[in-house]
């Protein structure tokens, strides 16, 4: 089938390499134009494993290119993704002036009957919106239908997540697209769901909302777990065997972050409220992923005391393993809390170094994980990278000034660190 996608960040480059790889030929837009020179090029604008070569090989089978040129999507495609940012406004709700903008451009493109699915997370009624901006910006009567397909990825799997979902979700208010949507995703051998445009919509803040909640619950747990002498671990591994409960996303810490479940949770409270619903829940969702900061903070003055002057080495940047994108990282709010404090940091991330520059100013940022630690006088996990599980302890302790790790993201088990002779705090153990 012939697909294009309009805009290539995160979600649109992903899912056009995807589209691409299971036979359909897929055009991806943007109006970036360094950023398509870039992709013509072969350069790669994000890290995410196995796109670079997902790319690469489709581009060299024919059946991807990139054009920051929308007329040219539009023209040479019977199905039109659009995928552009939905960025936060100050209060909360959603910028959707991108969204808009592509309605209109799409529709001015338009000479013969197109599928238009937005892919982007967008408040509930955005479809009908698009559907109206399209049909007043059409230059003919051409026919067309909107359809929402909100996408699930996860940053760091995203390939993954898209060869292989959980689910396909289809929102129409027609008949008429549902087949050659289902065309589109029958490659994937996902059970598809096929909706109302406005209940797909919900779909997607719903999902992510109640996986932030998850992570706010277990990290109140942790707290509560903290107090009595519990293990949040032990907690949640008994919890997680209920197969209505589900052991993933049960994982305390420093708490959520990245470029979707702020965002996405803010819309939602937003959304709620416009519609004339105080979602308070998700409102306290909000407060324990702050106050999981503050916690963590709280535990490293208690220890060192008065931060000013101290060297702290901080293991992990980015917001999650397996991700360059410190957008929104728990890890660099640390950072710069610590900084403010008058710490100062010898930092390490296996692959968000090079885009924490642009963010962290005067920390010396380290090359080798196991060197971070040298002359400091304590050490931090902020993210959970795997690797991190592979550090040289005994290296490490030794070229601590005092043995003193705190792991934000519980990745060692508290009594083998003892045993290493660290003086080790935890999460909710
Ligand atoms: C999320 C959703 O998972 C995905 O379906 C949606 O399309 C986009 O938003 P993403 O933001 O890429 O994906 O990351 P995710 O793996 O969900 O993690 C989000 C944050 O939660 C990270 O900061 C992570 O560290 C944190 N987290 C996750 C926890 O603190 N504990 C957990 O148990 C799981």
């Amino acid at each position: 089938m012939k697909l294009s996608i309009i805009g290539t960040g995160y979600v649109g480059l992903v899912t056009g390499a995807c589209f691409a790889e299971v036979g359909h030929h897929v055009i991806c837009v943007d109006s970036n134009a360094e950023k398509v020179k870039l992709l013509q090029a072969g350069g790669m604008p994000i890290y995410e494993p196995g796109l670079a070569e997902l790319v690469q090989n489709n581009v060299t089978a024919g059946r991807l290119r990139f054009t920051a040129s929308t007329e040219d999507g539009v023209e040479n495609s019977d199905v039109i993704f659009i995928a552009v940012p939905t960025p936060p406004q100050s209060d909360g709700s959603v910028d959707l002036s991108f969204i808009e903008a592509v309605a209109r451009e799409i529709a001015a493109a338009m000479t013969s009957y197109k599928i238009v699915v937005d892919k982007s997370t967008v408040p509930v009624r955005t479809g009908d919106k698009v559907a109206e901006t399209i049909k007043r910006y059409c230059k003919s009567k051409v026919e067309f239908d909107v359809v929402s397909n909100p996408e699930f990825l996860r940053e760091g799997f995203a390939v993954e997540d898209l060869m292989k979902p959980d689910r396909v979700v289809i929102g129409t208010r027609s008949p008429r697209p549902v087949q050659m949507m289902q065309d589109v995703y029958a490659p994937f051998h996902a059970p598809i769901i096929v909706t109302d445009i406005n209940s797909a919509e919900l779909i997607k803040h719903a999902a992510n909302s109640f996986l932030a909640l998850k992570i706010s619950y277990i990290n109140a747990v942790a707290n509560i777990c903290e107090a009595s002498g519990a293990n949040v671990e032990e907690v949640a591994n008994g919890m997680g065997m209920d197969i209505r409960i589900g052991r993933r996303f049960l994982n305390a810490g420093l708490g959520f972050g990245g470029s979707c479940f702020p965002k996405d949770l803010s819309a939602f409270i937003k959304i709620s409220e416009t519609l004339g619903y105080d979602f308070a829940l998700l409102k306290e969702v909000q407060r324990i992923n702050a106050t999981q900061m503050e916690r963590f903070l709280k535990k490293i003055t208690d220890t060192l005391w008065v931060l000013k002057d101290k060297k702290i080495g901080v293991l992990g940047l980015a917001f999650k393993q397996n991700t360059d994108d410190c957008r929104q990282s728990p890890a660099i709010e640390l950072c710069q809390r610590l900084q403010k404090e008058g710490a100062s940091l010898r930092v390490h991330d296996p692959k968000a170094m090079e885009k924490a520059k642009e963010i962290l100013q005067n920390v010396t940022f380290v090359e080798d994980m196991n060197a971070v630690a040298e002359g400091c006088d304590a050490l931090v996990i902020a993210t959970e990278w795997p690797e991190f599980k592979q550090l040289d302890l005994e290296r490490v302790r030794k070229s601590l000034t005092h043995p003193i790790l705190f792991d934000g993201r519980n990745l060692f088990d508290p009594a083998e660190m003892e045993r290493h002779g660290f003086i080790y705090k935890s999460v909710g153990r």
